[in-house]
């Protein structure tokens, strides 16, 4: 070890840990240049030793139980790349416990139980950084809490799970269903075997309630989220879109609102005008709104081994470079100072006001759109754009596709219930929400 190393516990050597270990290797004295001291592991755990051993190659401590790492008194900084709530969790509490700084990639562990480990972090006045939790190597953390910390930030709205995307984007470029493509992605390896968390919204709302934390001064508030995933969704609904002038995308909103937060993710359209909605493939994009700055936009890899590494060893650095300074002096947690921060709650989704997609299978008979328009104005609700799909030659019902300009959610639920009961609409209306980010 050289004199005045950050000495770092590295826990799970998994892509994200093998990309962490090869960055910190590859740019060691660009790292220490910056640093100002070198950034060295001196010990990795791993359940799988003799990957870990062949990884490292005799220059770390290999060891198979994680928690010895966090025990180590020769260890300055852990990086906990476990992963999950479990064992992560008492890890992270257990290192906080020794007084030594974390550095996490876990998104689900911060956005659950994040106000315990910071609360317990700000007793014992160490670090938790987590720049690799939201959009991989994107540094949002750092811009959301330190570049735009003159702004009163009014929204964000953000691409935060690559996988999705993905799927978004085969759906709309080949006119696959979500079954097919998904398992595609699964083959490619963009997305896990058991996809749920990507698929269903979850991973992207642990991600939206990060940033809503660092960007509003609040509390983590995950279980308050709304949380909509794409396995419904249907291809025809992107070609109706498209056709409307808009992209699908699913986004994580997080909007500052008159009640206190708006704390969302759901398939949403998007003008196809829009920066955000060309955003293709994997890729991650974060398009923040601050009241001085105006529109600021991210782009990059939410995930893979060394984009995430890359935010990994910028956390790294940050320790290294406050490490000797005055707990309260350094940047907190959540951005804001902790007896700082705000009680605002989160809105339920009926408060919020949106444009809305509306699908719905009807009769093709005389009347049917007058009932639906009309079912519409009664609930004070404008349509913006309109279109029915020509029934095919002998098919006697067909889709209407319209868009609404804003309205209130509670609003448009309450019309479509009663859509719902014309003789003339034949199944289920599918709804879709619509940001014009005005
Ligand atoms: N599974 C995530 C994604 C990456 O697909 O973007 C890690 O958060």
């Amino acid at each position: 070890m050289s004199v005045g190393a950050l000495r770092v516990g590295l826990a799970g050597l998994g892509t994200v840990g093998g990309g962490t270990w090869a960055v910190l290797t590859r740019n060691s004295d660009e790292i220490q240049r910056r640093a100002g001291r070198p950034i060295q592991i001196t010990a990795v755990a791993d359940l799988d030793q003799a990957k870990a051993k062949a990884l490292t190659s005799g220059k770390a401590r290999v060891l198979g139980d994680a928690m010895a790492l966090a025990k180590d008194p020769e260890i300055d900084v852990v990086i906990e790349l476990i992963g999950g709530y479990g064992f992560a969790k008492e890890f992270v509490l257990a290192a906080i416990a020794q007084g030594k700084h974390v550095v996490t990639a876990n998104k689900a562990l911060l956005a659950v139980h994040g106000n315990e480990i910071f609360a317990a972090a700000q007793k014992q006045g160490v670090m938790v950084a987590f720049e690799a939790a939201v959009a991989g190597g994107i540094p949002i953390i750092k811009a959301l809490r330190e570049g735009l910390t003159a702004n009163r930030i009014e929204w964000i709205a953000g691409i935060i799970n690559g996988t999705t995307n993905f799927i978004l984007s085969e759906m709309r470029d080949k006119g696959l269903p979500f079954d097919v493509v998904l398992k595609e992605a699964q083959r490619l390896g963009y997305a896990e075997a058991d996809p749920t968390f990507d698929v269903e919204g979850v991973d992207a709302a642990h991600k939206a309630t990060i940033m809503a934390a660092i960007a509003f001064g609040v509390p983590m508030q995950f279980d308050q989220a709304h949380i909509e995933g794409i396995s419904s969704l249907q291809a025809k609904d992107i070609t109706y879109a498209e056709q409307l002038g808009y992209r699908i995308k699913l986004l994580g909103i997080t909007k500052r609102h008159a009640e206190g937060i708006e704390l969302r993710v759901h398939p949403t359209l998007i003008s196809s005008k829009k920066l955000i909605a060309n955003v293709e493939g994997a890729m991650n994009a974060v398009w923040v709104k601050g009241d001085a700055v105006g529109h600021t936009m991210y782009y990059g890899k939410g995930a893979g081994a060394e984009p995430t590494a890359s935010a990994v060893i910028a956390d790294l650095v940050d320790v290294a470079r406050t490490l000797t300074a005055d707990p309260d002096h350094r940047v907190p947690h959540l951005a804001f100072q902790p007896d700082a921060l705000a009680k605002l709650p989160v809105v339920p989704i009926e408060k919020i006001e949106s444009g809305y997609y509306l699908r719905l299978r009807v009769k093709d008979q005389p009347g049917v759109l007058a009932d639906i328009t009309r079912a519409l104005a009664d609930s004070q609700i404008s349509i913006d754009a309109f279109f029915q799909r020509e029934p095919d030659e002998g098919e006697h019902e067909t889709d209407v596709v319209l868009i609404t300009h804003l309205c209130k959610e509670q609003q448009m639920r309450d019309a479509i219930s009663r859509i719902e009961e014309l003789p003339t609409v034949l199944a289920k209306g599918v709804m879709l929400r619509m940001e014009t980010f005005a």
